[in-house]
């Protein structure tokens, strides 16, 4: 057991421990009933790749009965500017509907996040069921994705826009060849964006019959810049695009002119789209591409300020002291902060150093923190909800600094 001061349910007591691989059947079967789910052995089986025990860590009770679960797999996260950090992307998270509000989840976040410090990782990530749960445990929302619907017939692009070419439909095994490094090459340009491990594109295309939702097995659009990947439901006549990865703006151009041709297609349906899409820009009726859906998509929580903030480039020079509240992990602190285009450092304040920055003290949770460092949140709203405080021209310079150069997407849903 982890938890040395034990924690009391009713009459028993709950104790934390790391997984096991032989747990998998019971993290399984604890898991599915927290959401709803029958996972098949197959399906287990099929998530043994991804399954690291050692990063799994349990609630048991005193017979040794599952009553929650928290685990994370290992990303690399791109920040503005194009430089890389190691992530935990928190997941698997459920108490057994037996036993909750009772300070179980607390628990294991509290363990599960202190080992993420004593191993130096520098933010950690997740994707939420609900909105209401994870700022308290210091997260924010740092990327935003929306579902959008195109009317094929409908969406004839611009005069003027190109039509690359050089797009192949090709099959899985040659999109499981060259998908990674055309994702990688996205990734490196993309804010947010998550790497993807040799398992998880393995998982991915996987491809499963009944996870196919009713639709076709995947066929793939290559290009040399990118690739999609879709299915059609010839019940709605529509295609399903589940991953769209483009590097350049001709690829992107390319790909979605080869999915807008799809004849027999009714409607194209995409639940990633980024917020700023350029596709709505490449239309001659930019209503077209209709937003079904816009929804929070990865949240992220900063453990160790000075090294997130040094490795992330700034619009505008920034000179500010920032005062991070922390009380769940008590990482904060107050920090100053130097950077822009070219470079960043940042460092604690210690008592008796010199002047604040240039631009003064900005004060602020590390969940609106997290919201910030991937360039989507923006610091002008923080502050008119009283999540950001500092004198409005301090935020107004904050609010441009850490603008990043395009919408921070992470792309994996995990
Ligand atoms: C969400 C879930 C894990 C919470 O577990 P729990 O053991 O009941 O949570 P705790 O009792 O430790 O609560 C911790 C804190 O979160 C709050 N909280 C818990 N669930 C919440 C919810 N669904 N919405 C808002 N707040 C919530 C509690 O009020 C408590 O607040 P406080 O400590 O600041 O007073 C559990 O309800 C569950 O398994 N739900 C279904 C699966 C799910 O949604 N998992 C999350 C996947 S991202």
């Amino acid at each position: 057991m982890l938890h040395s001061d034990p924690l009391r349910v009713r009459s028993s007591t709950v104790g934390l421990r790391r997984a096991t691989a032989a747990d998998l059947p019971a993290i399984g079967l604890a898991d599915g009933r927290a959401f709803g789910i029958n996972y098949s052995d197959d399906d287990l089986q099929d998530f043994r790749p991804l399954f690291d025990p050692d990063r799994f860590l349990l609630a048991c009770d005193d017979d040794g009965t599952i009553l929650g679960i928290t685990g994370d797999f290992p990303f690399d996260v791109t920040l503005p500017g194009g430089g890389r950090l190691p992530a935990t992307g928190v997941t698997w998270v459920s108490v057994a509907v037996t036993h909750r509000r009772r300070g179980i989840l607390r628990a294991l976040l509290a363990e599960q996040h202190r080992a993420f410090v004593a191993d130096g990782v520098p933010v950690s990530l997740l994707t939420a069921s609900e909105g209401g749960i994870y700022g308290r445990f210091g997260y924010g929302v740092a990327t935003e994705h929306r579902s959008i619907e195109i009317t094929r017939r409908r969406a004839t692009f611009r005069p003027g826009v190109p039509d690359p070419g050089g797009v192949r439909q090709v099959e899985t095994a040659e999109l499981r060849e060259v998908g990674p490094e055309l994702h990688r090459r996205w990734a490196a340009r993309t804010p947010g964006a998550l790497s993807r491990s040799a398992a998880w594109w393995d998982s991915l295309l996987l491809d499963r019959e009944h996870r196919r939702g009713g639709a076709t097995a995947l066929f793939h659009f290559l290009h040399a810049d990118g690739y999609v990947s879709y299915r059609i439901d010839s019940s709605s006549q529509t295609c399903r695009v589940t991953d769209f990865t483009a590097a350049t703006a001709t690829a992107y151009i390319a790909l979605w002119r080869t999915l807008l041709a799809l004849d027999l297609v009714e409607t194209v349906s995409w639940w990633n789209a980024a917020t700023d899409e350029p596709l709505q820009h490449l239309l001659a009726d930019r209503r077209q591409v209709r937003t079904t859906e816009l929804d929070d998509g990865m949240w992220a929580r900063v453990l160790d300020v000075p090294a997130v903030l040094s490795t992330r480039r700034y619009a505008t020079e920034i000179d500010v002291v920032l005062d991070v509240h922390d009380p769940f992990l008590d990482r904060g602190g107050r920090f100053r902060l130097r950077g822009g285009p070219d470079g960043a450092e940042c460092a604690p304040v210690t008592a008796g150093a010199g002047p604040a920055g240039s631009f003064g003290v900005v004060s602020l949770g590390v969940a609106a923190l997290g919201s910030l460092v991937f360039g989507g949140g923006r610091a002008e709203s923080f502050a008119m909800a009283g999540l950001v405080e500092a004198d409005p021209a301090a935020v107004r310079r904050l609010d441009t600094a850490f603008r990043s150069e395009r919408g921070p997407q992470h792309g994996t849903q995990f």
